[in-house]
């Protein structure tokens, strides 16, 4: 068969997207739009112009190229509604639709929604009003996570060590206007404390099947310390995903879930990232995200044995316990390598080498934001690109990666030596 798929997106997750729905002996070719330098290279893929919330534009390249899936990879996109757009003119599209994606897009929504339907997660108080806001903040007895309600790029939430810098943080939001009407409402939410998980879960309105257990490194530097950021490294699976705790998570937060959104009458449809801290009192929700994670999609897709194109189809169609969904068992990990000034500056166009030696050491690199400027590779903004590998172990899945980053140059590159070196194999 000579399928077309469409891929929305251009980081480094969209990368991996690409790369893996091109391996399927069903699809022809994959469209990115926009893509990157990475997806532009890759064997069967080709880039197209486009803005992710161009609606309009999508649902012409799609019916002009006789395109028969589309993967949304943002969030950004779903939350404005892309799928609802696409299934409107009977197009299939991986990925909720706005009234799901809402679990992302809304973060006083989703605490409602956690709450109504006694899923585990942290207590909060919203507030629009800054001084509302700062006299709740003065009687909280320790100090409260600090969080912007709508659509940040990540960036949209404060872990604050003190009473002044969470002040700060409200202050910022409700009158400065920081991160604009995104930050009109916050969240004064209780800190957990505990090790962080990124569950994913293919879904298909009624059914679910987790993949490997991730664990994302959110802090730009060593040790996790330093600047939040959209995620500095990623390895599957983790250790703390025991077969136990993926029970409760399946039974106490996704099954649940997904039957109160199908009682809404939105089921979910796509991959459900549920943001997790293993608190001492079991799993309890941080986040849900309605797309893939990015890095975690860099080192999950990687151990996909099954065909990722079935796989998506059969999540559109209702159709998920039709299908087997084969892992290789082994273990994968994806360092980022970011560009000077990230999290809050970016340079670009800054020349990169290296990437064949990386290749030749066995290790797969996607490109996030790279370009080619007068036949030379170039960075393009913050997260340049991931380095991955797959071995036997995290350790040794380690061990290859950093060998592929020792050989990827570009001037002030930024990366985290110590994703997966922490575990003790
Ligand atoms: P989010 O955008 O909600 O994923 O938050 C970004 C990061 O902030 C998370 O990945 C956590 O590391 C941290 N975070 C968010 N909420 C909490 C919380 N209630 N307690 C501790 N850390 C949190
Ligand atoms: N890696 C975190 C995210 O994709 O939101």
């Amino acid at each position: 068969m000579a399928e077309k798929v469409l891929v929305v997106g251009s980081g480094g997750r969209e990368h991996a997207l690409a790369w893996k729905l091109a391996k399927s002996a069903q699809v022809a070719e994959v469209i990115v739009a926009p893509g990157n330098a990475g997806t532009a290279r890759e064997h069967k893929c080709r880039n197209v112009s486009l803005v992710p919330t161009d609606f309009a534009a999508i649902v012409e390249l799609v019916q002009t190229q006789a395109v028969s899936l589309v993967v949304v990879g943002p969030e950004e996109p779903l939350v404005l509604g892309l799928v609802d757009v696409l299934e409107d003119v009977g197009i299939a599209a991986f990925g909720p639709v706005a009234a799901a994606a809402k679990l992302e897009g809304s973060k006083p929504y989703c605490k409602e929604f956690l709450q109504r339907n006694n899923i585990p997660t942290a207590p909060a108080q919203i507030f629009s009003d800054a001084v509302d806001a700062l006299a709740a903040l003065r009687r909280c007895s320790t100090v409260p996570v600090i969080k912007a309600a709508g659509l940040a790029a990540g960036k949209g939430v404060v872990v604050a060590e003190t009473q002044a810098e969470a002040a700060q943080a409200v202050r910022e939001m409700l009158i400065e206007g920081r991160f604009g009407e995104a930050g009109n409402e916050i969240l004064l939410e209780e800190r957990l404390f505990g090790q962080e998980l990124s569950v994913l879960a293919f879904c298909d309105g009624d059914t679910f099947r987790v993949m490997p257990v991730a664990q994302d490194h959110k802090r730009l530097a060593n040790g996790d310390t330093g600047l939040n950021t959209g995620g500095m490294g990623a390895f599957c699976p983790t250790p703390h995903a025991t077969e136990e705790l993926l029970e409760r998570v399946a039974d106490e937060i996704l099954a649940p879930t997904l039957a109160a959104l199908a009682r809404l009458a939105h089921p979910y449809k796509g991959v459900l990232y549920a943001g997790l801290m293993l608190t001492e009192s079991g799993p309890k929700v941080i986040e849900f995200n309605c797309r893939f994670g990015d890095p975690e999609t860099q080192a999950v897709l990687p151990l996909l044995e099954s065909d990722l194109y079935e796989v998506m189809l059969a999540c559109c169609a209702g159709r998920l316990p039709n299908i087997d969904i084969r892992w290789s068992g082994a273990a994968s990990l994806a360092v980022v390598m970011a560009s000077a000034g990230y999290p809050t500056h970016t340079t670009a166009s800054v020349p990169i080498w290296g990437l064949d030696a990386a290749l030749q050491q066995g290790c797969r690199v996607f490109h996030a934001a790279t370009a080619v400027r007068e036949q030379t590779l170039v960075s393009a903004g913050g997260r340049v690109l991931a380095v991955n590998a797959s071995a036997a172990t995290v350790r040794q899945a380690a061990e290859a990666v950093y060998r592929g980053v020792a050989c990827v140059d570009f001037e002030g590159a930024q990366f985290r030596d110590d994703i997966g070196r922490e575990l003790a194999s």
